[in-house]
């Protein structure tokens, strides 16, 4: 018998749909509902403490409405804070998204890693556990982008950005002294691989870009193997926390995802 429950993706935005893009290409007829809090956007100028309070609270309603099987909470800002919150309170797996310290560490010749990430996130102490756990001989460099957050939003939509933003994001990180030696930068924000080939344009070098997507998706498909998924999913459904006038262009985005109808909480 086939089982229609969705996976829940969850996010500030839309930069979960680069975790949602790789899980498709694995299970192409798992139901989707993809989860925006637009309502609490952004999430990586906020205090842990709102994060913490509001992101197991939304989700325990959105568990509710669409009974997942699952949950990805597909955002390294609500993640590296509220992770072993939502996990305590809901009844069933919960997948996370932390920066992918561990591979980018492992893949860097020079020994020296850039982590782009939200403020809230790089100034984590989980940032630091994985920095020590996983690269403890490389140079980890930070840099926290609210601007870069909004840049992958508007690129979401087909709006058109300015090169000139992504070059001032890269500086930031590049800039820092023993800035010259990083060969590797993790994108420590969902958001980010959304603008991964515009911030490659921008960088004053050849840089390798590593991110969490493919990593999510294998985990996904672990924990669900074996479980039934209906021949003719439903379609993907986009919900979002606060009600707006939804521009044609992220339709169209959001489409691109398979996300053809939108809901609001
Ligand atoms: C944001 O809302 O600021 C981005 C959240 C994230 O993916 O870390």
């Amino acid at each position: 018998m086939s089982d229609n429950r969705p996976i829940l993706f969850f996010d500030s935005g839309v930069g979960g749909l680069s975790v949602l893009a790789p899980t498709r290409l694995l299970l192409p007829n798992a139901p989707i509902v993809y989860a925006a809090d637009n309502g609490g956007f952004p999430y990586g100028t906020k205090s842990e403490a709102e994060i913490a309070a509001r992101v197991p609270a939304l989700l325990g309603r959105l568990v509710e409405r669409y009974h997942p099987r699952l949950v990805v909470i597909a955002c390294n800002t609500a993640s590296t804070i509220a992770l072993g919150a939502v996990r305590a309170a809901l009844d069933l797996p919960v997948v996370g998204t932390v920066p992918a310290i561990k591979p980018a560490a492992a893949q860097s010749s020079a020994r020296a890693i850039g982590v782009l990430g939200t403020n809230a996130t790089v100034r984590q102490p989980y940032v630091d556990d994985l920095s020590a756990r996983f690269a403890a001989d490389c140079l980890v460099l930070r840099h926290g982008s609210a601007r870069l957050v909004e840049l992958a939003e508007a690129r979401l939509r087909g709006e058109a950005t300015d090169p000139a933003d992504y070059a001032t994001v890269m500086a930031g990180l590049l800039d820092q002294p023993g800035g010259d030696r990083i060969d590797t930068i993790v994108l420590a924000c969902t958001h980010f691989p959304l603008v991964e080939a515009e911030l490659a344009a921008a960088s004053p070098r050849p840089l390798s870009f590593v991110h969490g997507g493919d990593g999510i998706a294998r985990r996904i498909a672990f924990l669900t193997e074996g479980q039934q998924w209906p021949a003719n999913p439903a379609p993907g459904i986009a919900l979002f926390t606060a009600p707006f006038d939804v521009p044609p262009g992220l339709t169209a985005g959001l489409r691109d995802y398979g996300l053809d109808e939108i809901h609001f909480l």
